[in-house]
């Protein structure tokens, strides 16, 4: 879809870029040219990750463990790569979720997702953004969040209030910090399996990825499949280029048309047949020939 050094020259840290849907982003960006750096709690994982993307497609995968509940770690780390030269792009991917009927939420059970997505996602994003405004240098931002930003989500709650918050970062940021050239937006991806999330999201099926496009092929995305890696990385690839720097403060949904499905009424009519629409289509015309008969003007 892109010219392979589209990135060239790019420096970009992808948080949690070690694994899921972090490492797959950074796969794309190294194939296009970056300089990726990645984060995350577990260093052989990234290590791993780093090591598999450079054999396979040659570039430089820097990395260094953090977690980003720990602000003053941020400021260390950040300085540290600044000092080896200015990033132009941060993926806030780094997220942490279960699936809990909400009452049995403890108060450290809703902070261990808050503290990462809620808080983290804010520290690391101040920590490079105002390294930007200091050095006067532009950068993109792009943030991973999920649908249920505009429509709730029942049983992932902290999540769904902590990603919200993410997307109001977004649109404020891009107007406070839109005159320095820097931009945000952020990506909600539907049902993109990784082991990470669907071991935590959907318990019942794993990581059995074969159940789980049966599932979307069952359910309600009307595309009938999961989405694929490449559609996401060229998305945030995209979103990192240069050649549409218009586009800042906007959260894009990347799900098959899944969550506009709930919001039309007749959305569960997707699965009816040719027969069932030729008995809808009689029952109404018998009632319109009935109403016809009836009237006197
Ligand atoms: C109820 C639970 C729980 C569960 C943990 N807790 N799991 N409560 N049901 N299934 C509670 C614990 O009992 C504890 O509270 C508190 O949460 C902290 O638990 P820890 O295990 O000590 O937390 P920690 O080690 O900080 O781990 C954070 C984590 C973990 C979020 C709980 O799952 C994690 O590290 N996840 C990172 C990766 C991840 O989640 N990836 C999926 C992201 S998917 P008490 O009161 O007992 O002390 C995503 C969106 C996908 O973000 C969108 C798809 C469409």
């Amino acid at each position: 879809m892109f010219d392979k050094n589209v990135l060239k020259g790019k420096r970009i840290l992808v948080t949690g870029g070690g694994s899921g849907l972090g490492k797959e982003m950074t796969r794309h960006f190294v194939k296009h040219g970056a300089e990726v750096y990645i984060c995350g709690r577990r260093e052989n994982v990234l290590k791993d990750a780093a090591d598999e993307i450079m054999s396979e497609h040659g570039g430089k995968v820097n990395y260094f463990p953090l977690d980003i509940r720990d602000a003053m770690s941020i400021e260390e780390n950040i300085e540290n790569v600044f000092n080896e030269g200015p990033l132009d792009g941060l993926v806030n991917n780094a997220a942490g979720n279960f699936i809990s009927r909400t009452k049995d939420l403890s108060p450290n059970g809703f902070n261990a997702i808050a503290s990462i997505v809620f808080h983290g996602t804010f520290y690391i994003t101040n920590a490079v953004g105002k390294r930007w405004l200091e050095l006067g240098h532009k950068g993109s931002i792009v943030s991973i969040l999920a649908t249920w930003v505009w429509t709730g989500s029942p049983f992932v709650v902290p999540s769904a209030m902590s990603k919200s918050g993410i997307n109001a970062m977004t649109k404020s940021l891009a107007v406070e910090w839109g005159p320095h050239g820097i931009r945000l937006n952020s990506i909600a991806p539907g049902p993109f399996p990784t082991e990470g999330a669907w071991a935590r999201l959907m318990p019942q099926t794993g990581d059995k990825k074969s159940d789980i496009s049966e599932d979307a092929e069952r359910s309600n995305v009307p595309l009938g499949r999961v989405g694929k890696m490449d559609e996401l990385g060229n998305l945030a690839t995209f979103l990192m280029a240069d050649g549409c720097e218009y586009l800042t403060g906007q959260t894009i949904a990347i799900d098959g048309a899944q969550y506009i499905t709930g919001g039309g009424t007749f959305s569960m009519m997707s699965s009816f047949k040719d027969e069932d629409w030729e008995a809808i289509k009689s029952t109404i015309k018998g009632s319109n020939e009935k109403d016809k008969k009836q009237r006197t003007v």
